[in-house]
Formats: structure tokens, C-alpha cells, sequence
């Protein structure tokens, strides 16, 4: 009988992309899809440690997860759950006393296992495997071929992060960092492209520390393997995310001015605009830099548009320390960003921190940083307003004969358009903008 599989995916983009490529190792397994998790004899799910709401969702879905367990148990239908991602790394031990109904759990560096680990959990059901280990050998290099699932794919090319901030729990949960060596990278682009996708999003924790060997045995940066991907005839799009502003550059930024293929847009978190709590935050650059890095980038390609992270309430913040991070909004005038509450990690420095600020103080921050957030990200939509964008098509809109895509600058746009379109990139002339998304019709 074809055993069916469901994964669900909470967290960053690495996990999307680790989810696809579970996907492909239950796929050789035999598996086929299931539309909805009552319908699977694997449910998985992929977890995100960051913030503790994140990680307190994971658990409240397993909740559900095992009614759904319980209710095909009662048809005879037997349910294999696991768990995989960092809060796996982060809490094994929760995991297994919360959440007892867990056949098997396995971080994020052991993906490549799962095969194995499903052959000894259908030979002894009810005992639960847990698997934490950071491998020596990169679990890239066991996980079958990578292709396209439509015109936009992810690719990881490093992962884990040695920075340590002092909030941030993904150097304890990613291990430290690994970069694939460029030949595989570049591979694995081939063979994306060949099997359908126009654009590339570039994956990292830290993705702009990239030092791959190449073929010769010599260490690359990342503005070498954005030029050599460049290369790949069909490929029209590059991206690449997240960078950290101490690791980029005056190669990468030269990338930016010579590659028409990089799309004009950097996601570049600065967290905080106060160098008192950037220092307390333990990251490697002052706001000067930050906004030095800007400059340049704007000189190489003056159509560049900036999207960054900001945590608000980390512990010490002043109103003044607040203050210096709106000031940097309205420099810099983002036209996208992510804006979090500081959320206490245990295991992490910050966690014990002396002068935690309190969570109404935090609440009342981020509603101010998102208002003038939004603000600038509005102002940005109008501007494309009359403009004609390329615009690759992604998925289907909500009403037939309406498709949704993205422009160079990540703006989501609606428009209405037969499905013949789907994975393409047209031209569209953008009609209408609203914080959130762009309307338009073929140009
Ligand atoms: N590697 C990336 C981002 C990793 S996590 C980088 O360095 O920029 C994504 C975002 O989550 C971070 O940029 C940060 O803004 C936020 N984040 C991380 N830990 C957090 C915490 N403890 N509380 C609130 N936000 C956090
Ligand atoms: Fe976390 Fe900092 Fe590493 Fe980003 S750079 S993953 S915020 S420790
Ligand atoms: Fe979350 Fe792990 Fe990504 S903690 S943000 S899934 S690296």
C-alpha cells in the first residue's frame, strides 16, 4: 500500500528548504503526499526555536497532532509522528516528557538518518528515538538530489552561525558554521534550473561568511559563487539571505553593481539602531558601519532597497536606546523589515541579563516601530505604482484566474492572469499598492 507523508514547517527558511528536502528523502522512500495530516501515516513536523512563542506552538500543535493519531488509531490506522528542527537540538528532553505520543525526534544537522530511523521505529513501535548529534560529515552530502518544486527555490549553501549574539539561540541549535564546497552549490543550481526554477534565494544562517572550497581546494567567498551562478544560462534571478553586516564586504557590494541577475533588494538585519545595546547584543558593528555598508551599497546599484530585523525590549533598552532605532528607520527608509518583541531564551546570556524591561514597555515599542515601519514599506508600494515590474508567478491567487508573484523587491502582487503563467516571469504594469501587496495587469 502507498504510505502517505505530511510535514508541517514553523520557522525561518531553512526549514522550508529542509522540509523539501525530507520530502525528497520520503519520496525515494516510497511516500507520496498527503493534502492534510488526518490523510498520513508520517506526520512531521519541522521546528523553530527562536522566540519562545514559536517554540510554544510546536507543542500546543503536537496537542492536536496526537488526536489525530488517536482517531486513526481507532480505524485501525497506524501514525508514526516525528519531530525535527531546533527545538529538538534545544529541548529533547521536554519533548519527550510532553509529548510522549512522539515516535522519533532528530535536530537539524541529522536529516540524512531519517531513513534509518524510520526502518527501527516500525520495528519497535512505541519507543521513541531521539537524535541530536552534530555530525562530522555534512549531512548535504547524504540527501538525494535536490529539484525544483516551482520557479523559485531555495538553495542552502551555509548553515550554522558562529556570532553568538547574546539573544539568539541558532549557534546552540545549527551548530557552527559550514559552508558546501561551490562545485556541489553550483550542481545543485544546474539542476534546480534544469528542472524549472527561474530564481535562486541563496540560504544561511550567516550566508555572506560563505568560505566554500571550490574545485582547486581554495577557499571562496560568497561574491564568488554569487558570479559563477550568474553564469547558469536560464537562471534570471539571485537572492541570496540572511546577511550579517560585520561579514560583508567590498567584493560582495561590487556584486551588486556588475550582476544584472541579483535581484535589487538585501535583507540586512541591524537589530537595534543604539550601539550601546548593539554592544550588549554582542554584534560585531557599530550603527556607523551599518549605515557605512548602506552607502555603499547604495553607490553600486542606487535601486538597491534595504529590509532588515529589529528586536525592541532587549534588556537595558532606554526610551533613548528606542529612539536611536526609529532614527535609523528613517534613514534608511526600509521598504520591509521584521520586527520582534525580545523574548527571553534560556541558555542564552542575554536571558540573565540584569534589567529585563518589561513586557508592556515591549508592546508599546513594537506597535511604534511597526506603525513607522509600515509607513515607509506604504511608501515604498505607492512609488511602484505606474511602474511596470517583472514579476514571477508563484502560486494562485484566491479567486480562479488570478495569480500571485513576486517583484525584484519581494513585494507580493496579485493580477489576473491565466495559470498558463505560473512559474513565469511577465511584465506587469503595477495598478494599485497597499501595505501589504500590489495589484497589476499584464504590461
Ligand atoms: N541569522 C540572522 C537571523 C536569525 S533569527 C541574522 O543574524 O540576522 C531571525 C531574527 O529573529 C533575528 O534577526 C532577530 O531579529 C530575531 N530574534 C532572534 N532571537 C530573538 C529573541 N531571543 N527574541 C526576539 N527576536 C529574536
Ligand atoms: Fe543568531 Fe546572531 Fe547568528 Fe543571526 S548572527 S543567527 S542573530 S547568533
Ligand atoms: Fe527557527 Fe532554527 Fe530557523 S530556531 S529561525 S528554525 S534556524
Amino acid at each position: 500500500m502507498n504510505k502517505k507523508y505530511y510535514i508541517k514547517t514553523f520557522g525561518c527558511q531553512m526549514n522550508v528548504y529542509d522540509s523539501q528536502r525530507i520530502a525528497n528523502i520520503l519520496e525515494g522512500l516510497g511516500y507520496g503526499q498527503a493534502s492534510t495530516p488526518r490523510a498520513a501515516d508520517l506526520i512531521i513536523f519541522n521546528t523553530c526555536h527562536i522566540r519562545e512563542k514559536a517554540a510554544e506552538k510546536v507543542f500546543s500543535d503536537l496537542g492536536r497532532i496526537n488526536l489525530i493519531k488517536q482517531e486513526r488509531a481507532a480505524e485501525g490506522l497506524d501514525t508514526i509522528i516525528g519531530v525535527v528542527g531546533c527545538v529538538v537540538q534545544a529541548e529533547d528532553e521536554e519533548i519527550a516528557k510532553r509529548a510522549p505520543f512522539v515516535d522519533f525526534a532528530t535536530g537539524p544537522l541529522t536529516y540524512h538518518r531519517i531513513p534509518e530511523i524510520l526502518a527501527k521505529v516500525s520495528r519497535r513501535r512505541g519507543i521513541s528515538i531521539i537524535d541530536t548529534d552534530f555530525p562530522a560529515v555534512a549531512k548535504f552530502d547524504y540527501l538525494p538530489e535536490n529539484k525544483a518544486s516551482g520557479g523559485c527555490s531555495y538553495l542552502a549553501v551555509q548553515e550554522g552561525c558562529n556570532n553568538f549574539c547574546t539573544y539568539c539561540v541558532v549557534p546552540y541549535t545549527r551548530g557552527a558554521e559550514y559552508s558546501r564546497p561551490v562545485g556541489k552549490v553550483v550542481e545543485e543550481a544546474r539542476r534546480l534550473v534544469e528542472t524549472g526554477s527561474l530564481e535562486i534565494n541563496l540560504l544561511g544562517q550567516n550566508v555572506n561568511s560563505y568560505h566554500g572550497e571550490d574545485e582547486n581546494g581554495k577557499e571562496r567567498n560568497l561574491a564568488y559563487l554569487l558570479r559563477r551562478l550568474a553564469e547558469i544560462d536560464g537562471l534570471k534571478r539571485i537572492r541570496y539571505t540572511t546577511s550579517y553586516p560585520a561579514d560583508v564586504d567590498d567584493d560582495l557590494i561590487a556584486c551588486h553593481r556588475d550582476l544584472d541577475k541579483l535581484m535589487p533588494y538585501l535583507h540586512l538585519p541591524i537589530q537595534s539602531g543604539s550601539d550601546r545595546i548593539l554592544k550588549a547584543m554582542n554584534r560585531r558593528h557599530s550603527l556607523a558601519d551599518y549605515l557605512k555598508i548602506v552607502d555603499k551599497l547604495k553607490q553600486a546599484n542606487p535601486a538597491i532597497g534595504m529590509s532588515s530585523d529589529f528586536i525592541v525590549g532587549f534588556p537595558g533598552e532606554t526610551d533613548q536606546d528606542f529612539a536611536a532605532t526609529l532614527d535609523v528607520v528613517r534613514k534608511i527608509e526600509y521598504i520591509q523589515a521584521f520586527s520582534f518583541k525580545y523574548s527571553r531564551r534560556p541558555g542564552t546570556p542575554a536571558a540573565v541579563m540584569p534589567m529585563q524591561v518589561e513586557e508592556k514597555v515591549k508592546k508599546e515599542r513594537l506597535d511604534i516601530l511597526q506603525d513607522l515601519l509600515f509607513s515607509y514599506q506604504l511608501k515604498f508600494n505607492k512609488q511602484s505604482v505606474g511602474k511596470i515590474m517583472p514579476v514571477l508567478f508563484e502560486t494562485k491567487g484566491r479567486h480562479s484566474g488570478q495569480l500571485i508573484g513576486r517583484t525584484p523587491y519581494m513585494q507580493n502582487l496579485h493580477a489576473e492572469l491565466g495559470k498558463e503563467n505560473l512559474n513565469k516571469i511577465v511584465n506587469i504594469k503595477v495598478t494599485e499598492a497597499t501595505t501589504n501587496s500590489l495589484s497589476g495587469k499584464a504590461a
